[in-house]
């Protein structure tokens, strides 16, 4: 189900293990977009906001427990939920900056020992991306970047599987690997380069596509 439409929005993600620098990327490259002038949100996933957004909160919180498939699920349903939002902006010509997106739910999910096709059927159908900016670093050096807030997934251990992980999603077009562990700012530029030919790419009328289908 894709088709050609004039002038649309951009579905940007940007990926990486936690402390990678990804939330400030994403705040920063929001903020030049509006200032060009462009229609531009900052969206990310989880949703906290919404009632499955919460029951996610509290899980990753360590305040409620549940089977690995049932938050798999669960973070797969708030994506769903905003699914046709997402579109409708999208159309309208509003670009998205997503921080975190089905990637995460893949990568976090066969860490623990899904299976990786298990983990990407409840995907399939949700829009994919135009861009997946990647910000590298090892789990050793994010670690050392501090500030892992207590969350369920923030350990050392399970961060080096989550890499692992990501790296069997990443062999596609659609990715660009960036080095997170430069100065920010040198991010930011190569960022903020990658997304523009993007942007016009998707203005032309590139066409939507979906998840794996
Ligand atoms: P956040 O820190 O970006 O809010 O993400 C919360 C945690 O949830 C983070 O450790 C990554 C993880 N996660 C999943 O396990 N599955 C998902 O689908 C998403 C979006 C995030």
């Amino acid at each position: 189900s894709s088709d050609k439409i004039d002038s649309r929005g951009a579905l940007i993600v940007l990926e990486g293990l936690d402390r990678c620098g990804k939330t400030s990327q994403c705040g920063r490259l929001h903020s030049y977009l509006e200032e060009l002038g462009h229609a531009v949100e900052l969206w990310r996933f989880p949703d906290r906001n919404t009632g499955v957004g919460q029951m996610i909160s509290s899980y990753l919180a360590n305040k409620s427990h549940l089977d690995d498939h049932a938050i798999h699920l669960l973070f797969s349903a708030n994506r769903w939920e905003k699914r046709s939002l997402m579109e409708s902006k999208l159309r309208s010509g509003t670009t998205l900056i997503i921080d975190r997106y089905s990637f995460s739910g893949v990568a976090f999910s066969s860490a623990k020992g899904l299976d990786v096709e298990w983990c990407k059927a409840p995907e399939a159908g949700l829009l994919a991306p135009d861009l997946v900016v990647y910000l590298g670093i090892s789990p050793e050096k994010a670690a050392e970047r501090g500030g892992y807030g207590g969350e369920r997934y923030e350990k050392l251990e399970f961060q080096k599987k989550v890499v692992e992980s990501y790296k069997t999603l990443c062999d596609d077009a659609t990715w660009k690997i960036l080095d997170a562990t430069l100065p920010m700012e040198d991010v930011e530029k190569q960022l903020r380069q990658i997304v523009m030919d993007c942007v016009l790419t998707c203005r032309k009328g590139k066409p939507f596509s979906e998840l794996w289908q």
